[in-house]
């Protein structure tokens, strides 16, 4: 099974109510081991990339890895642009192949970015790519108060966008906020069940790292079907390649610290997946 729409792994762990893992990589080593971890255990996996990664490798060559890594893929996956509130980003990710973009427009009013995501969602179609919407944004962890989940639009703002746009997924705010959490988060778990029910859309799950697997569950359970993990891969990312060279210290050899990097990425993936529902999912 080749690189399908993000829609199509997202409609289907939505009515089976279980969660696909959307990882997001920084480089071809975490590209390949999140794609090897998702064929070790037959899951459909979407991986994501920021703004930040693709301006750093340059788009094409994030995309030429991408289409060499999954030339000969078993299992269903696509490819996604995380946060992008750069229009012309957006654009050039969608014309080159990325599968789903998240439009991230919520610096601006919800008027303005239900009206530039509406042109937004019009383009992807033009390429057969589904679209990601938000208006409350999210904060990193470290800039966290406690009533994160209080400051929110209306349900109605929200089914409103959600029906103007037309987006695949929806990303609501729930107390969830990026990085890694002090203590575990409050979060407003009935809100997903509210917004599930009034668009019939699956939401997407945003600052997935920390989360207890109680919570993923029960999210999930209520329709989270895209489950997003940025923070966990950077620190299996980088504490294995410091452990290893604390380890071995002197060993200069790239290939056995990318050894011990892989496994680690691999063993975050294969975590989460399993934690989510999606092992044996694949078809
Ligand atoms: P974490 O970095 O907290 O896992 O959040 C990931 C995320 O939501 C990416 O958009």
């Amino acid at each position: 099974m080749p690189v399908v729409p993000t829609r199509e792994i997202l409609d289907r762990a939505f009515s089976e109510r279980y969660g696909v893992a959307a990882i997001n990589v920084i480089n071809d080593l975490s590209m390949e081991a999140v794609l090897a971890a998702a064929e070790e255990l037959m899951a459909p996996v979407i991986l994501q990339t920021s703004v930040k990664h693709v301006k750093m490798t340059g788009l094409d060559a994030m995309y030429a890895m991408w289409v060499a890594y999954t030339k000969d893929v078993r299992v269903p996956v696509a490819l996604h642009l995380d946060h992008c509130p750069e229009r012309d980003v957006i654009s050039a990710c969608l014309a080159k192949g990325w599968n789903s973009v998240l439009f991230d427009a919520s610096k601006l009013s919800v008027e303005e970015n239900q009206r530039q995501c509406i042109e937004v969602v019009a383009e992807a179609r033009r390429y057969g790519a589904d679209v990601e919407g938000e208006i409350e944004g999210f904060k990193r962890t470290e800039e966290m108060t406690g009533d994160e989940a209080q400051h929110v639009q209306s349900l109605e703002t929200v089914v409103e966008f959600v029906r103007a746009t037309g987006v695949d997924v929806f990303a609501p705010a729930i107390g969830n906020a990026h990085g890694t959490y002090k203590t575990a988060p409050h979060l407003d778990s009935q809100r997903v069940s509210d917004i599930v029910e009034a668009t019939g859309k699956p939401v997407a799950l945003h600052g997935g790292t920390g989360m207890s697997a109680e919570q993923f569950s029960d999210l999930i359970a209520r329709g989270c079907a895209k489950v997003n993990i940025s923070t966990a891969l950077k620190i299996a990312y980088m504490k294995s390649g410091y452990d290893f060279m604390t380890e071995h210290p002197g060993d200069y050899d790239p290939p056995k610290l990318f050894a011990a990097q892989r496994a680690a990425v691999m063993e975050m993936a294969k975590y989460h997946i399993r934690l989510f529902g999606s092992e044996g999912k694949a078809w």
